[in-house]
């Protein structure tokens, strides 16, 4: 939720961030802003309601340079999306101005203490923290060691989260940070620096990473990085390439991602790309993890619960995960939303092992929830796509999933290689709990299924019939997905990537259940999308399948089975592969999604009111 960028160095500032912010637009699109320096050294900002590229039009009239500046996408939370609210936030007398990703909790009293001093423009949460600073610095010269002071009392007085980029009129090519419960990191170049929410919005200048910590301040400026730890004092310094001094123990971290994995090649939209380049993700995944989960479970105690928490997609994912960690490790698994979890008493057996799922490893929520874990003295596992996201960095253990970045709102890739970690993972735990597992053939499956999620992407008879369905789904208002076991976890995702980009409303529901709410809903203007594969007790679907031909609807049918074809109005044809099939079905079920919503003309990438990483609760 909002993405902030920093680039202090030789090139231009206004440029080199915009394109970084645009890369980072996926975290929130309401409005965006820029702050910099001129020649003259003064603070200038240029903002804009709507997308990024309505702040690019309005730069390219003015046509600013500067080595420095910082820039803001934002997902309101505080003040509806306007010029006035978006970030930069300035103080009275503009001696700084910052951007902000997080929620400031406790932004009324510190207004009310300010008030009388101050003159708040804005509806924000942010705008009180450059006044606060502002009254801080007030008696004092700008110069680094009292800003370091003042944003030190920053930390100390506010609650809540917050990534900080701060710049200071006169303080040439210098950029101050903070953080707590947000995400930052630094990109390290050469004679240039960055700061920004994820790696993905520096990746085409640099892959040398430091990810920031919480409670750690700092300054950076194209040659120098200082990193101070406000609750410890130790230290990190960094100039001229060279460290010289880290008792704080930062690592230089290298960020496996290539550029062009960043950038949509020739597809109309990421999330296409991504659904296509689904096959490659796996297969990274599963060689990426081979030895790691090996020696990851040799590491676990056995637990006799397994409790998976996670958030939207990942959530649908450790549903499927619960599957194959009874079926193949014998081990009984609940899954938890992480935004219920958080506040739950934790009824779990002590050696519980808590399985923390998130494609950016910052959702704000699975956070919290791991935490919560932590502190009540269980051990945590993170499944993550983000190296140094701070999930993966405060769980116990951590596997990651080679998705490579997903930029699209809606989540493909990483779903599928979720997925697939965690079928590895209840192969492993399986064989540790004494359970008689063919290694060769539970992984072979994993090649067969790569050729055919390849083998479905490239027939184009495929596609087209996905289209056409795409075309009809399209003149409904609501529309209902029903499966059973394997397939019930995929209804719900199907279901949600439907109704999120397209905004039909869609339900995904257990096939049984029907009969119980329903199917009091349906008639010929209601849709039902029947994933009918047969590991998926398919007579008692069929069973549901004329339950609603009965009642005149309309039934899209997915299934390896042929004959099933005339029981539907249109049918998707898929493979079977034993406990991989909901891999397979997975697919049609996106690229339905996908084309149903671009057929209505919305942006597909940027659903409206939505983010892809929610690190607000
Ligand atoms: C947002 C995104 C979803 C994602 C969910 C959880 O809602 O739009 O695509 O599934 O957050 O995100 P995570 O990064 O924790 O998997």
């Amino acid at each position: 939720m909002c993405g902030i960028v920093g680039y202090t160095g030789n090139l231009n500032a206004i440029r080199v961030g915009l394109e970084a912010l645009k890369r980072l637009e996926y975290r929130g699109y309401d409005s965006s802003g820029v702050a910099y320096l001129d020649k003259e050294k003064n603070i200038q900002v240029i903002k804009s309601q709507g997308k990024i590229r309505k702040l690019e039009e309005k730069i390219d009239k003015i046509n600013p340079y500067s080595n420095t500046a910082i820039f803001h996408t934002r997902w309101a939370t505080h003040g509806e999306p306007s010029d006035i609210n978006a970030h930069p936030h300035i103080d009275c007398k503009k001696i700084l101005a910052l951007v902000h990703n997080g929620i400031i909790e406790n932004y009324r009293e510190i207004k009310e203490n300010l008030k009388d001093n101050h003159k708040f423009i804005s509806k924000t949460d942010t705008e009180v923290l450059a006044h606060f600073l502002e009254e801080n610095l007030n008696k004092e010269k700008l110069e680094t060691k009292n800003i370091l002071k003042a944003l030190k009392l920053l930390v100390e007085s506010v609650k809540g989260s917050y990534a900080l980029n701060i710049i200071f009129k006169d303080l040439d090519k210098t950029i101050f940070f903070a953080r707590k419960d947000s995400p930052l990191c630094i990109g390290i170049g050469e004679d240039e620096n960055f700061l920004a929410s994820d790696v993905t919005a520096f990746l085409p200048y640099t892959k040398k990473v430091i990810f920031l910590d919480d409670f750690e301040i700092g300054y950076l400026t194209p040659q120098k990085i200082y990193i101070y730890h406000v609750k410890t004092g130790k230290e990190f310094l960094l100039e001229s390439g060279k460290i010289i001094k880290n008792t704080l123990n930062k690592k230089i971290e290298n960020i496996p991602w290539d550029v062009s994995q960043a950038q949509k090649g020739g597809f109309k939209h990421f999330m296409l790309k991504e659904i296509f380049e689904q096959p490659k993700a796996l297969e990274d995944t599963f060689l990426g993890q081979k030895e790691v989960l090996e020696n990851l479970v040799e590491r676990l105690k056995l637990p006799s619960l397994i409790v998976f928490s996670a958030c939207g997609t990942s959530y649908h994912a450790s549903l499927i995960g619960k599957i194959y960690l009874e079926k193949f490790s014998n081990l009984p698994c609940i899954c938890e939303y992480a935004s219920e979890l958080r506040y739950s008493k934790f009824p779990y057996p002590k050696d519980a092992l808590f399985i923390f799922i998130s494609q950016s490893g910052e959702t704000a929520d699975t956070l919290a929830a791991l935490r919560e874990a932590k502190k009540r003295g269980f051990k945590t596992l993170a499944i993550t796509n983000v190296l140094g996201s701070t999930i993966s960095r405060e769980a116990d253990y951590v596997l990651y999933t080679y998705a490579g970045p997903e930029i699209s709102v809606a989540s493909t890739k990483a779903f599928s290689t979720q997925v697939l970690s965690l079928y590895s993972l209840a192969y492993y735990l399986g064989k540790k709990n004494g359970l008689n597992l063919n290694y060769k053939s539970h992984f072979s499956k994993v090649f067969t299924l790569i050729e055919k999620l390849r083998n479905f992407l490239e027939n184009s008879e495929n596609l087209k019939n996905i289209q056409e369905i795409s075309k009809w789904l399209a003149s409904f208002k609501n529309t209902l997905y029903i499966g059973r076991y394997y397939n019930y976890p995929l209804a719900l995702e199907g279901a949600l990537k439907l109704k999120e980009i397209s905004y039909i409303h869609a339900e995904g529901y257990a096939a049984g259940e029907m009969k119980h709410g329903p199917i009091a809903l349906i008639d010929e203007n209601f849709p039902v999308i029947a994933l009918a594969t047969k590991d998926s007790y398919l007579e008692k679907l069929k069973g549901n399948i004329e339950e609603i031909k009965a009642r005149k609807g309309k039934v899209v049918i997915l299934s390896d089975e042929e004959n099933l074809k005339s029981y539907g109005d249109f049918f998707i044809k898929v493979d079977y592969l034993e406990d991989l099939t909901c891999l397979l079905n997975i697919l049609p079920l996106q690229l339905l999604a996908y084309y149903t919503a671009d057929f209505l003309g919305y942006d597909v990438d940027q659903p409206r009111n939505l983010a892809k990483s929610v690190t607000v609760e």
